[in-house]
This record gives C-alpha cells, structure tokens and sequence, in this order.
C-alpha cells in the first residue's frame, strides 16, 4: 500500500538545470549542422529518460532542518559527540557555522570547503543533515533547556549502553546513497574533531531507492509494516504533534533515539497468528486485525465470537496508542550487525521519534509500553538518547543561532 510520497522539500534536480542548458545550447549549435542532429539526439535521449536518483536535492535552508519532514532515505547514520573540555559558547558558534556551512554544500552536490574527495560529493541522492543538540551542548550555550531535554526516565526494559547512549551533539545524515553518506559523515567529523569526539555511531537501512514505490511504508526485521499510524508530513496535525512554538526552539523539535534490540532468533520461534497478535496487525499489508486495509482504522472495542478482543489487551498499537495530545511521529532505521551470542542474528531497529515535548508526548507512551507489551519478549532497548533539534536557518545564517546568536 502506497501513500502519497510526501515532502514539501521536492527539490529542483541538478538534471533539469542540465537539460534547460542543452536546450538552450541548441540554439547556438544551429550552425555546424551534424552537431546539431547529434545535439538534438542527445537531448531528447536526456529528456526521455528518468530523471538519476543521485540528483536529486533536498533544499537545506528553511524554516525546519531537513531529515524530518523529509520522505525517508534508504540510509540513516546517526552520530552521537561529546564537546572537549573548554568548548563554551563562541566555540559553539564557530562549530555549528563551519557545521553548517559543510551541510548546506553537501546536501547541494557540492563539495565542502577543503573537501578531500570533492567527486564524491557530486551525487546529493536527497542527501540531508540534521543537527540536535544534548542537555550538555544547551548548558555550554548559557541558554535556556527545554524542561525534557534530559535522559529518559530508567525503564523496566532497559538494558542501556553508556556507550550507546546520550551525547551533546547528533549528527543525522540520511541520503539514498550510502557512498555519499559515508563521505559527508567523514567531512562533517574532520570538520567537528577539534570542538568534539566520536561518543555513538549507528547505522541503518530501509528499502534502497527504487525497490518500491515512494511513500511505502517500511517494514522492519520482524517482517512488520512499521510507521503505518504516523502523521503525515505536510498536515496540519503533523506540525501540532511535531514542532515547538517556544522561545529559540520554535521550529525545531525534540528527537528520541532509541537502539532497540530485536531478538530474531527468539521470534523465529513464534508462529504467524502469534506475531500478528503481539502487534495487532496483519503482516501481509499492515491491516489492523480488525480490517483488511492498512489504512483502516483498528476497531479496539471488536471482540471475538467467545468474546475475546480481536486486537489483544497486550497488543503493541493498544498499547502505544495515546491521548490525542500524545503522539509521535516515528522514522525509524534497521539494522544489522555482527552478531555476538549464539544466534545468527545481532540485529534491531534505530527507533526515532520526533515530537514538540518528549516529556508529554513520548515518555507517557513508553511508560505504557514498559508496564505491558508483548513485543517486550522479543525487543530490548540497549541505546537511548534525547536531543533539542533547533529550527532551520536561511541562507547566511548557521543552525543554533537562535540559541547562540545575540
Ligand atoms: C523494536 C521496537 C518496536 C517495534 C518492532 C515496533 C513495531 C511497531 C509496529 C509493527 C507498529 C504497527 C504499525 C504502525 O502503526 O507503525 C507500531 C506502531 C506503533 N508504535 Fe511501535 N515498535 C517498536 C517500538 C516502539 C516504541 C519504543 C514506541 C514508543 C514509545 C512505539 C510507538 C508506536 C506507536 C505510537 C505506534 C502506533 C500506534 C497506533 O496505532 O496509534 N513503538 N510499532
């Protein structure tokens, strides 16, 4: 099941400034007549053919980062960095405007400045760079904390790696593809190693680009459709449940990240009915249990012909589902690792939330979640960390200066 693919920041590509450069040439090659018909020819091949993925940009400047709204790339990186010592608020400013400064080319198919490896920044592949910063990172900056931006509350579930978890600064870089990625973490790090160090990094997949048609939800390693019951970006009800209005992080947001440890050995063990009851959908399409299409509405109040409820008490969407005042907006990355134990698998999902106020909006939700879930048997967090995502920033402007400027 499709959903319209959906972003406001369609981009313009760098093929369409290309063909409009060929047409225009046309004109000019009228004169040396077989270069015109071998013009000619090259052009309509050009025009006819789809557009290459690797072109296509997504805008940088704006009222909100990209990487948010954004439709969501094949491939998520997510850094986690701690400041040096000493690192106070004019460092920070000339952190985040070398940061930006980086992100703004990068995203653009362009190289960033002293870029090492240039050609490799010339296929954007809807490259975006998002910045979120820690409570540490907010203190240094003398500026006013959100009151959520903190860890989390300790969960029953928990199992959390300090070494996976917390951090001043995130770095999201997210593209479809993982070449260009690679290179614009590696800019972006050399760029940041002198104000801070590597603390996480964690990678993640979904579909690569062109394996299904844009706006699919995605599935995860269980096999679920996952991300079925979000808001969708572009909606008045996404901007409610996702951006702030207040003070220097109106704009911005607040991001959840959560490495979530799937047990896929032990899930092997389970069978179809038993999966689908643990989630409350079907895994053919996503269909709650109490309808055939993904998008339909799961009825929690149908029960079954002894009267038992269709979607169980311990179903994940019964209880993940909030008030209306609590709820995220997920994008979520999988990944997959060298397994450790004994099983084949070390694999799991980066769980990403975004929400105006963690501490109203996801942290009831996961406290729900703690107390019954069946999906708890076969998932363990072991990574947790909060971010403030600040707003977007114009052209000439740097991401922070509302909090740092003035
Ligand atoms: C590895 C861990 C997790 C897995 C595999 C997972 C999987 C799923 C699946 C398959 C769905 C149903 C389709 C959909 O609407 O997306 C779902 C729904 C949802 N999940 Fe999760 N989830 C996980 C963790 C979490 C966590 C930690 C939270 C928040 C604390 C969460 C919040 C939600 C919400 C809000 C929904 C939508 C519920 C509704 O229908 O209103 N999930 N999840």
């Amino acid at each position: 099941m499709t959903r319209r693919a959906v972003s406001d920041r369609t981009g313009a590509t760098r093929r369409q400034l290309l063909i409009g450069g060929a047409v225009a040439g046309l004109g000019a090659a009228a004169a040396v007549g077989a270069d015109l018909m071998m013009n000619r020819a090259d052009a309509a091949a050009d025009a006819a053919a789809p557009p290459m993925n690797g072109e296509q940009m997504v805008p940088f400047h704006g009222v909100h980062q990209a990487g948010i709204d954004t439709a969501a790339q094949a491939h998520g990186v997510f850094l986690g960095l701690d400041l040096h010592d000493g690192v106070e608020r004019e460092a920070l400013v000339r952190l985040m405007r070398i940061l930006t400064d980086d992100a703004a080319r990068l995203t653009q198919g362009k190289p960033a400045l002293a870029d090492s490896e240039p050609e490799l920044a010339g296929a954007p592949a809807r490259l975006t760079v998002t910045f979120g910063f820690g409570p540490g990172f907010v203190a240094r900056a003398a500026g006013a904390a959100p009151a959520w931006l903190a860890p989390l509350p300790v969960f029953g579930i928990d199992r959390l790696q300090p070494e996976l978890s917390d951090g001043d600064l995130l770095i999201q870089v997210a593209g479809d593809d993982p070449l260009t990625v690679a290179h614009a973490v590696r800019m972006l790090l050399k760029d940041a190693r002198g104000f801070a160090a590597l603390r996480w990094t964690q990678r993640g997949f979904r579909r690569a680009y062109g394996t299904e048609r844009p706006g699919t939800t995605m599935r995860n390693l269980f096999g679920q459709v996952d991300g079925t019951a979000n808001p969708e970006p572009g909606t008045r009800d996404f901007d409610r449940v996702v951006w702030s209005d207040d003070g220097w992080m109106a704009g911005g947001t607040g991001v959840v990240i959560r490495r979530i440890r799937m047990d896929l050995d032990k899930w092997d063990r389970l069978d179809r009915g038993g999966r689908e009851s643990s989630v409350g959908r079907t895994l053919a399409n996503g269909a709650p249990l109490t309808g055939s299409e993904e998008f339909d509405e799961p009825d929690f109040e149908a029960t079954t012909s002894i009267g038992f409820p269709v979607i169980p008490a311990f179903a994940h969407i019964r209880r993940a589902r909030g008030e209306d005042g609590e709820r995220i907006f997920r994008r979520a990355y999988n990944y997959d690792e060298h397994p450790d134990g004994e099983g084949v698998s070390e694999s799991g999902l980066i769980f990403v939330a975004f929400q105006a106020d963690v501490e109203k909006q996801f942290t009831p939700m996961q406290r729900r979640l703690d107390q019954l879930d069946l999906l708890n048997e076969w998932t363990t967090p072991i990574g947790s960390a909060v971010f403030a995502v600040p707003p977007g920033c114009a052209v000439g402007g740097y991401i922070g200066e509302t909090l740092l400027g003035s």
